[in-house]
């Protein structure tokens, strides 16, 4: 909640930011690092409050640290405050939906809300280069490396393709007719581990062959092709190396597209996975449902999310 002073005296609304931030899908196969999208849930919801001074947190919903030196929205505020030479505080309460290491860009949605969060606050005018910069702070400091997908999705909204050098991401829309199908099973995955089994060569051949994909991945997503989009999501370097973070990963994938999935991918580092697929054929709900069932009975917990590709970070 905010001070008294801005409950109390209604004119002082205004040192109140409410910022929405999704949940996003990297890598989708072929697209490590680069290819995104953002999903209309879960998401993060967070209200930034001016104070005289300090960082102050507070968290509901998934649990992560309310220190503002460990927690990434306070990493990312105190670093706007000092380069900005912003002389006053904030208050950050925080609404945890996109559960810490799922492969859905929780971290993305922490650090991309603050940077939304604080310049709409404190008046803090960025261009889109500059509003990545500083997300990716949050996004390194939780990872430890400087991949730019997550938060140019969750920045962007739709489909997002992101450079890392230089920082820049572009954003497509993707085609009405995709859904998607978001399962998440109860396992943890530490995308800082889940980088260190990554192959540090590969060769020309599987090089050229994922770059064909990904290229042919986008313009499905774009058409709504789903035979392009068919052939297009595999990925011979990345997923066959993190399958084994993902829980019975190849038997779920099989289930997947045999109940109408068109594409099968591990979200980020897992242990999420996105399933895309036609609505007019499938009901994604009903995908999601079993593939919930298909975890229960191997004795797994899994949350389940659907919907369409959604927006990024809003001020509401
Ligand atoms: N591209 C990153 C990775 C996303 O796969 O490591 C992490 O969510």
């Amino acid at each position: 909640m905010c001070s008294m002073r801005t409950e109390i005296m209604l004119f002082w609304v205004v040192n109140m930011i409410r910022v929405i931030s999704p949940a996003t899908s990297a890598n989708l196969g072929p697209g490590f690092d680069v290819i995104a999208v953002a999903l209309e849930r879960p998401e993060d919801s967070m209200e930034f409050c001016e104070i005289d001074e300090g960082i102050e947190i507070e968290v509901k919903g998934y649990s992560v640290p309310v220190s503002p030196e460990k927690n990434i929205a306070g990493i990312v505020a105190n670093k706007m405050l000092g380069d900005f030479k912003i002389e006053r505080g904030v208050r950050i309460s925080l609404n945890k939906g996109i559960r810490p290491m799922s492969g859905l860009g929780s971290s993305a949605a922490s650090s991309t809300g603050t940077v939304i969060g604080i310049s709409e606050l404190f008046g803090i005018s960025m261009n889109r280069d500059k509003l990545l910069e500083y997300s990716l702070i949050g996004e390194k400091a939780t990872s430890g490396s400087f991949h730019a997908d997550n938060i140019s999705a969750c920045l962007l909204g739709g489909l997002t393709i992101a450079l890392s050098e230089p920082l820049k991401a572009f954003r497509f829309d993707v085609a009405s007719s995709i859904d998607y199908v978001a399962v998440l099973p109860d396992v943890e995955v530490n995308t800082r581990e889940a980088r260190k089994i990554l192959p540090k060569k590969i060769t020309l051949r599987k090089y050229s062959s994922n770059l064909a994909r990904a290229c042919l991945l986008v313009r499905a997503l774009e058409e709504g092709d789903f035979k392009k989009l068919n052939i297009a999501y595999e990925d011979n370097l990345i997923t066959p190396l993190r399958s084994k973070l993902v829980p019975f990963y190849y038997e779920l994938k099989r289930e997947a597209l045999s109940t109408g999935a068109e594409a099968f991918f591990i979200s980020g580092s897992g242990p999420a996975t996105l399933s895309l697929l036609n609505r007019e054929k499938v009901d994604a709900r009903d995908l999601a449902e079993h593939l919930k069932s298909f975890y229960l009975n191997k004795g797994i917990e899994a949350e389940i999310y659907w919907g369409k590709i959604g927006e990024g970070t809003r001020v509401t």
